[in-house]
């Protein structure tokens, strides 16, 4: 066999670290590298594959809708496009009638910030500190962590950061100027940090007393990952925007922004060549579909409170506390992550880093509850 991790070292851009083995196989929670060892993935392409690793539903729209059209523009209409839009539509709440359908979550995020100026004419917004939305130069700009960011000044005006969870500050900068609010309901990148229920309520109260846009970033806490279809659930909160990425897809790049009546864009304002396109629809729709059936949701909520009933930290030194909302779960450590996550993997279970300290799981939902055992097992290990 060719060396493909020479082929990969040799030209990829200087942009990535590397976990040293190659992946070349998928089925739900596992995935297997090119000398056949098996891993439980808790990484997920990153919280992609909430339905699982080559889903059966998946595949299969996959299949079908690659014989029948696989790119259409949104300048004509298509089938497998008004599927989806309609599905999107009844999973969530009334008031979201539009969608902007995307490749990517950085790209759901630029829509937004576009939209947000463009139907409110206000070139302000507030962010959180910690906060992370996408590397492309509008989201990188809503993004907090000076080490992305730092680079690439200066980035796009008037976004503020202030602290996550703590209204004082909002209330204290949010004026005439201010286009949009721009939260996640729980902190992925930053560390997994969950909102709290107060904060949000309030943040939209001020929202609705002085007509600021709330755009709540759903890309890694969509689509059942923190035990609701949309994390926003737990909290009652109502978006006027909501952006949507990773889980959606069933593995492939999907994103989708979800928009009220009142957001006022206008014709070749925002485009997208490949945004919309069937094959990715049919696919997202299967993986929907699929999270419905199956009640995913349900199962991450269930899982994600046995991992938290199982896991016990007493004793594990290396363990600060934990963080959770359904199966993303973060666990801060007292020292950096990186060696633990090595370890892991020798032990045959992927995690990824959220920042420096914290060792993140955002495992398939259809993980089996005796894997759950397994990561459990292998975490109390490396971390004693
Ligand atoms: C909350 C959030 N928003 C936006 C993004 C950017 O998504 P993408 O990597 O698909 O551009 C991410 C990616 O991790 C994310 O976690």
């Amino acid at each position: 066999m060719k060396n493909y991790i020479q082929i990969e070292d040799n030209h990829t851009v200087d942009l990535f670290s590397k976990r040293g083995i190659m992946l070349v196989r998928g089925e739900s929670a596992y995935v297997w590298d090119s000398e056949g060892k098996k891993y439980i993935d808790c990484v997920a392409g990153h919280g992609v594959a909430i339905v699982g690793h080559c889903n059966p539903a998946v595949v299969k729209a996959l299949e079908d809708q690659s014989r029948k059209l696989i790119t259409c523009p949104y300048s004509f209409y298509n089938d497998a496009r008004a599927r989806l839009m309609e599905k999107l539509i009844e999973i969530t709440p009334e008031h979201l009638t539009r969608i902007f359908l995307c490749n990517s979550g950085a790209e759901s995020i630029e829509a937004a910030i576009k939209f947000a100026r463009l139907s409110t004419g206000r070139k302000e917004f507030i962010c959180s500190m910690r906060g992370f939305h996408g590397r492309t130069m509008g989201a990188l700009s809503a993004t907090y962590n000076p080490k992305y960011r730092q680079d690439f000044e200066p980035l796009i005006e008037g976004f503020h950061h202030v602290p996550y969870n703590k209204f004082e500050k909002i209330e204290e900068i949010a004026g005439k100027n201010t286009a949009a609010i721009i939260l996640e309901m729980v902190q992925g990148e930053g560390g997994v940090f969950p909102g709290d229920s107060e904060f949000f309520e309030q943040v939209q109260n001020l929202c609705t007393k002085k007509k600021i846009l709330l755009i709540v970033d759903e890309v890694q806490t969509g689509f059942c990952r923190t035990g609701k279809m949309f994390a926003f659930e737990h909290f009652g909160l109502k978006p006027d925007i909501l952006c949507l990425a990773k889980g959606m897809g069933g593995g492939l790049p999907v994103g989708a922004v979800l928009c009220t009546e009142d957001i006022k864009l206008g014709n070749g304002k925002h485009g997208t060549t490949f945004g919309g396109n069937p094959l990715v629809s049919a696919v997202a729709l299967a993986s929907i579909n699929f999270m419905l059936e199956e009640n995913l949701a349900r199962q991450a909520e269930e899982k994600g409170k046995y991992f938290k009933e199982n896991f016990k930290i007493d004793g594990l030194n290396k363990v600060r506390e934990v963080r959770q909302l359904g199966l993303m779960i973060g666990i801060e450590l007292k020292e950096k992550v990186q060696p633990y996550l090595a370890q892991l993997l020798e032990e045959g279970v992927l995690a990824l880093p959220a920042g420096n300290t914290v060792l993140r799981l955002l495992p398939p939902l259809t993980i089996k509850y005796e894997d759950i055992d397994f990561v459990i097992k292998k975490l109390t290990k490396v971390l004693a």
